[in-house]
């Protein structure tokens, strides 16, 4: 039926028709809170270049994250760093690492929060890669066991989910055989499955002091230009046992989020970055545009895009717009 018998506009008139009508809501159970930690006493130090971000050390994240928590948020990702980076990324696995300290303090105080960790060597190495460096090249399975290595002290620790990062081919395989054969069958894994060779992790690269010391990632993060790759990194990662996989950034590649969740029946997170979210944070502290709007359209159009879960620096601020 054409004009003018069907009128569009008839379910936008009032607001609480258009609430009738809306197809996509962003739950505060849909968010995914990044949190950065560091060695140190009492410290919540402010990120320069992610504002409103901050750096706790291990005996201060417990009470963010219970008021995390509290606000109705499910989920954290812990990242953590290090003033003692060598060329294999040691303190990565170590039990009185910043992460690892701080995975304790917050089970102990807040058990119910799920704590997801990042594994990666990048905050690690002294070569600021993702992975073991030899002769300027990135070594695939031996890095995979060093982030087993990693991913392992961070169950000990009591993480729920781990998230490789890395994107070194057959880590989630070398992650989850490595987590059963040493009894954390229940641990999960959150694959960091198609993570592009993105200009927006800048400010992120600052503030975790992990910028390449030579070279770029291109030889292990994905081409931009690809999406049936990134289909088939979600296939492997699926097979080799993840439980979540992700898509990251999220703006530029809401195409392949669509796709991902059309061709998988799996839980999908996608990465609102530190880039996306520092391009907000600037435009409305000039005026531009208006924050919490800005916000809430783009967590709706990731979720509308087929995202079941959103990992952004927004968390906290979103919960407050959605409420419980
Ligand atoms: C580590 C890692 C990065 C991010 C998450 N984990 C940086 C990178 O790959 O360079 C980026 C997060 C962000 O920009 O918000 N491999």
């Amino acid at each position: 039926m054409d004009y003018p018998s069907t009128r569009l506009r008839r379910l936008r008139g009032k607001q609480a028709m258009r609430d009738m009508v809306q197809q996509t809501r962003v739950s505060v159970k849909d968010l995914i809170c990044p949190l950065f930690v560091k060695h140190g006493k009492d410290l919540m130090e402010p990120i320069q270049s992610l504002e409103g971000c901050y750096y706790f050390s291990p005996d201060k994240i417990a009470d963010e994250a219970k008021e995390i928590y509290d606000l109705g948020i499910p989920a954290i990702l812990l990242f953590g760093s290090s003033e003692n980076k060598d060329s294999i990324g040691s303190e990565a696995w170590s039990h009185t690492g910043a992460v690892q300290q701080s995975i304790k303090a917050i089970k102990d105080h807040c058990p119910e929060l799920i704590i997801i960790t990042d594994v990666c060597l990048c905050s690690y190495t002294d070569s600021g890669h993702c992975g073991l460096v030899e002769d300027k090249q990135v070594l695939n399975d031996e890095s995979c066991r060093l982030l087993a290595k990693a991913a392992v002290s961070h169950a000990q620790a009591g993480a729920d989910i781990v998230a490789p990062s890395d994107m070194m081919d057959g880590r989630v395989k070398h992650i989850r055989q490595t987590l059963d054969a040493q009894e954390y069958p229940e641990t999960a894994i959150m694959s960091y499955s198609a993570k592009y060779a993105s200009s927006f992790y800048g400010p992120f690269r600052d503030i975790s002091d992990s910028a390449p010391s030579f070279g770029n990632r291109k030889s292990y993060q994905m081409n931009i230009a690809n999406s049936d790759e990134a289909m088939r990194e979600i296939r492997l990662d699926l097979d080799e046992g993840a439980d979540f996989v992700m898509i990251k950034p999220s703006l530029s590649y809401l195409d392949i989020i669509y796709r991902a969740k059309q061709n998988f029946m799996a839980p999908l997170a996608a990465y609102n970055v530190s880039g996306e979210y520092a391009m907000i944070k600037q435009a409305a502290k000039e005026g531009l545009i208006e924050e919490d709007q800005a916000i809430d359209e783009v967590l709706t159009s990731i979720k509308r895009a087929g995202a079941d879960m959103i990992v952004t620096y927004f968390a906290k601020k979103a919960a407050k717009i959605y409420g419980q």
